[in-house]
């Protein structure tokens, strides 16, 4: 299937991790044009060698998804480099596993400041751009614990994610009359960075409360996240699609 992406501006931001690596990989092989950025400018730089190994231009850049300044001006650079964004993939995120009683206003607001406000900053900077142009895809990660409540995810982790399903819906209702799709998807534990340091009991856990018997590999995300932002998924708008090997079926 022809995916449609060669030649397109692809922003992804928390690009340094697990899953934005695999993002980047994967896109890049499709002919994408791949703006990789991240809190962690290493860590961005590193992903955006790994695309341009594919032959296609990349850019890669320190940003913090909370601050709205960096932010607009960030689209503005890559618009300036690469092109007017053509696809954003919401995929920065911090995870914190803490009982409720000691949760504290501080972790509240951290979490839900760069996984729920971040994709909102990001998502309004984008549709300037995409607006005009009456094209574009949007595509941001939720989680499983979004859909069921933390189970080793702490509360304002579940609910940020919660969040990034609403919000995904209320994207897609204001951005569909101007030809702009927006989805998101629902990850249950992929290996990644941020689950690796987990206890291994709570991970051979949940591999054993999935059907398929395993946890999910960062790539087996990305693929989705890749035919979601791409032509293949053209009547596929304010939808979550459920990447957890059958642990919660919706
Ligand atoms: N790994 C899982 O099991 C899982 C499950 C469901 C959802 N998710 C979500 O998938 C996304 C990617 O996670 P991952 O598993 O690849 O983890 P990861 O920790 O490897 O990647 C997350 C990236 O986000 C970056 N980041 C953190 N704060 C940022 C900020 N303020 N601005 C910009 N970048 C920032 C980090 O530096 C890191 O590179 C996250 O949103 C995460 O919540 C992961």
């Amino acid at each position: 299937m022809n995916l449609g992406l060669r030649g397109k501006v692809v922003a992804i931001t928390g690009g340094g991790g697990g899953i934005g690596r695999d993002c980047a990989d994967l896109f890049a092989r499709e002919g994408a044009l791949v703006a990789v950025s991240d809190v962690r400018s290493d860590a961005a730089e590193a992903v955006a060698l790994i695309a341009r190994n594919h032959g296609v231009s990349t850019h890669a850049a320190r940003l913090d998804v909370t601050d709205p300044v960096d932010v607009a001006a960030y689209f503005q650079t890559v618009e300036s480099t690469l092109g007017p964004v053509d696809v954003l993939v919401n995929n920065a995120g911090i995870f914190q596993s803490r009982s409720l009683d000691e949760l504290t206003v501080a972790d509240w607001d951290r979490v839900m400041d760069v996984n729920l406000k971040g994709v909102f900053i990001c998502s309004q900077a984008a549709l300037r751009v995409m607006r005009p142009r009456r094209r574009g895809s949007i595509v941001s990660i939720a989680s499983l614990a979004g859909q069921v409540g933390g189970i080793h995810a702490a509360a304002n982790y579940a609910t940020s994610k919660a969040g990034v399903i609403s919000l995904t819906k209320s994207l897609a209702k204001h951005a569909g009359p101007f030809g702009i799709r927006v989805n998101c998807v629902n990850p249950g534990v992929i290996d990644t960075p941020m689950t690796q340091p987990w206890p291994p009991d709570v991970l051979a856990s949940m591999a054993r409360q999935t059907p398929l018997g395993r946890l999910g590999r960062p790539d087996e995300v990305a693929r989705v996240i890749v035919f979601l932002a791409s032509d293949g998924a053209s009547f596929v708008h304010g939808a979550h699609v459920d990447i957890n090997g059958g642990v919660h079926m919706d």
